[in-house]
């Protein structure tokens, strides 16, 4: 495990940004991994600058979202979908898009159809992560098994809360969610975390320093050969940087 530290949340996720485009332009990099929230903005916004630019392709490309909220279509403005669309995928066109789709009827095949696409696509090469203040990653609430895959759950209170800013007054955060798996973000043959903010530092220390439990969703990464975690001060505040 690498860990980068950075003084601000700005220069941490150009940081990743950087890390991860370098990677795309050497060759090493088809199929990427995204993942939504107010982290990988900056990152994104950095990807769409090189793109503009015309000093980067995203054209080769294939991408896997790791989760979308049930009950959503993929034109709710709140939906992880519009996300992707208003930050990346409207101003750099990859060869393929992937979503989980939260408006089907049949969320447990949904899901498998998912976990096929992975396969078929030969696996997630790079994937880019954020992390909750519960130590959540991709919707994989404490509890979660370490070895799940993609499939409904439910989502926590505080994860509802902490993503409410997200949705228009008077729209209430979905109760549930698909999300790729622990077992199935493992599989990724690079991790990126971005984690920022004095309010995750709790949540970091537990994912790096602590036992690997299910009370901490994230701590399943410590057992992953090529992990590179990126934070600010703020966010490392508490872990053991020495
Ligand atoms: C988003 C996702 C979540 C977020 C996490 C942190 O696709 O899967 O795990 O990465 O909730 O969100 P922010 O970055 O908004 O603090």
């Amino acid at each position: 495990m690498k860990v980068c530290v950075f003084p601000d949340a700005h220069s941490a996720a150009k940081g990743a940004a950087v890390c991860i485009t370098d990677l795309i332009r050497g060759g090493s990099i088809r199929v990427l991994g995204l993942a939504t929230g107010r982290s990988p903005i900056e990152v994104y916004r950095y990807i769409t600058e090189q793109v503009t630019a015309k000093k980067l392709n995203l054209s080769e490309l294939e991408s896997f979202n790791l989760d979308e909220y049930i009950g959503l279509r993929a034109q709710d403005p709140s939906s992880f979908h519009s996300y992707m669309q208003n930050r990346l995928f409207s101003y750099a066109k990859l060869r393929k898009t992937h979503f989980l789709r939260g408006d089907v009827r049949n969320l447990l095949s949904e899901c498998h159809r998912y976990e096929r696409e992975i396969a078929r696509a030969g696996g997630i090469d790079l994937q880019l992560l954020g992390i909750g203040r519960n130590g959540h990653i991709g919707f994989n609430e404490p509890g979660s098994a370490h070895d799940s895959r993609t499939r409904p759950v439910m989502l926590s209170t505080e994860t509802r809360t902490a993503n409410q800013p997200d949705f228009p007054v008077g729209q209430a955060v979905p109760k549930q969610a698909l999300t790729m798996g622990i077992g199935t973000i493992l599989e990724a043959r690079k991790i990126v975390l971005l984690a920022t903010g004095v309010a995750k530092s709790l949540a970091l220390r537990d994912a790096l320093h602590g036992p690997t439990s299910r009370d901490c969703p994230a701590s399943a990464l410590q057992r992953h050969r090529d992990l590179t975690v990126f934070v600010d001060r703020e966010a490392a505040s508490l872990l053991d940087t020495k």
